[in-house]
Order: structure tokens, then sequence, then C-alpha cells
């Protein structure tokens, strides 16, 4: 059985996804990190975002690859693992530039197509149900309030030590919602046959158990 999670920045998709992976004894993969690690690597090279040829040419000549490193997914770029440093307020927004090019969505569709096809994964992103396992079993959309995601995304930055305002990353937010949401190539939106699952008010382990139920429903 494969799991496919879609749903807008900050929906707590990475987490659940990661623990209903483990409770499952499925993979995890979180396809969010592929397209940050190509971001963090045009930032890091001070290549222009806006030209997708550039872009695209960068990722063909290159290597993603996740691993699992002491019950962590890590992703590397090469040789370099990367994963400390993708989620920074700039290569976020690098990441769904990039995340909106054709040339680079078809790439990155083979390698997830590839990392899937052993089956029993659950599989994170914004077009996983709709595009990259159109064919899973279980797909669940995952949404919160703007204001709840961006609350829980300046939380975890505060814990971080970082001074980020609340006002700021609810903007970066809505940017990227609008950008995923609106883009040519596989915008973000709920598939046909996803459960819609809104997280606002809900604390992580109730919607990791409101989705293994969703699971054992469907699966
Ligand atoms: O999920 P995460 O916030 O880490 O993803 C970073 C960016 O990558 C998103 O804003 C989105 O633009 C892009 N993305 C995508 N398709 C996916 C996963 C991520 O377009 N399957």
């Amino acid at each position: 059985m494969n799991i496919a999670i879609d749903g807008p920045a900050g929906a707590g998709k990475s987490t659940v996804a990661g623990k209903v992976a483990s409770r499952l004894e499925y993979v995890y993969i979180d396809t969010g990190s592929m397209y940050r690690a190509l971001a963090w690597a045009v930032h890091n090279q001070g290549l222009p975002i806006a030209d997708e040829r550039t872009v695209s040419e960068l990722l063909q000549h290159n290597q993603i690859r996740l691993v699992r490193e002491g019950g962590q997914q890590h992703v590397y770029w090469n040789d370099t693992d990367v994963t400390a440093w993708i989620r920074t307020p700039e290569v976020s927004q690098y990441a769904s530039i990039v995340a909106s090019y054709g040339s680079v969505r078809e790439q990155m569709l083979v390698l997830q197509r590839n990392l899937a096809k052993q089956g029993n994964v659950v599989m994170d992103g914004r077009d996983i149900g709709t595009h990259v396992l159109p064919d899973a079993e279980v797909k669940i959309f995952l949404t919160a309030s703007i204001r709840e995601r961006a609350e829980r995304r300046w939380k975890e930055l505060l814990a971080k030590g970082s001074q980020a305002q609340l006002a700021d990353l609810e903007k970066e937010i809505a940017e990227r919602d609008y950008r995923d949401m609106n883009r040519e190539a596989a915008p973000l939106r709920q598939a046909e046959d996803a459960v819609l699952v809104d997280t606002t008010g809900m604390s992580i382990d109730e919607v990791v158990e409101k989705i293994l139920q969703i699971c054992e429903r469907m699966g």
C-alpha cells in the first residue's frame, strides 16, 4: 500500500507523515526536501533563480539522495548532507520557485516514482495524490488555517533560537501557498479521491491517529 499526503505549507505534513510511516513500518519520503535541496544549491552557488534552464540543468547534472540516518531522513546534494540548511526562509522561497518549473518537476517525478517503486511508502508533498502516485491506496489532504500554520512554524523556529516574527511567517506562508496553487505545472490541489483532514486545533498525535484510522478503512 502507498500513502500520499498533500497539503499547503506548514500543515504538519512531514511530522505527521514521519510518524504514520514509523507506526506502519513504511518508508517515509519527504518530497519537499528534494525541492529544498535543489533550491539550496541554486542559492549556495549564487545562480539566477529566475532562469528555469539553469536550474533544470543543475538538477540534471547533480544527484539528490534521501538517506535514513539515526531514525531521521537526511537529504544529500551529491555527497553533502544539506538537511540542516534547507529550512531557512530564503531556501523556502527559492524552493517554491524551483518547484514552479515544469522541467524541474518532470525530473523530480521520475526520481520520486523510483523511490516509491517498492511500495509501502508514505510520501508527502503537494502533487503526490494528483501526479506522482495517482494510484496510491490512501490519499490525505492535510490543511489548517494560515494563522495556525504560521504559529506552528514560529514556535518551531523560536525553539531553535530564531528571532522570526509571526507576521513575516504568515506572509511567507501565504506567498508560498499562492505560488503552489497557481502555478501551471502540477499545482497544489486536493485530489478528487483524497480525504480532507483539517488539523486546526488538533494535536499531532490526534492527527496521526486519524490518518491511521483512514488507512485501516481504505487500505
Ligand atoms: O513541503 P515543503 O514546505 O518542505 O516544500 C517546499 C516547497 O517545495 C513547497 O513550497 C512547494 O513549492 C514545493 N513542493 C512541490 N511539490 C512537492 C513538494 C514540495 O511543489 N511534491
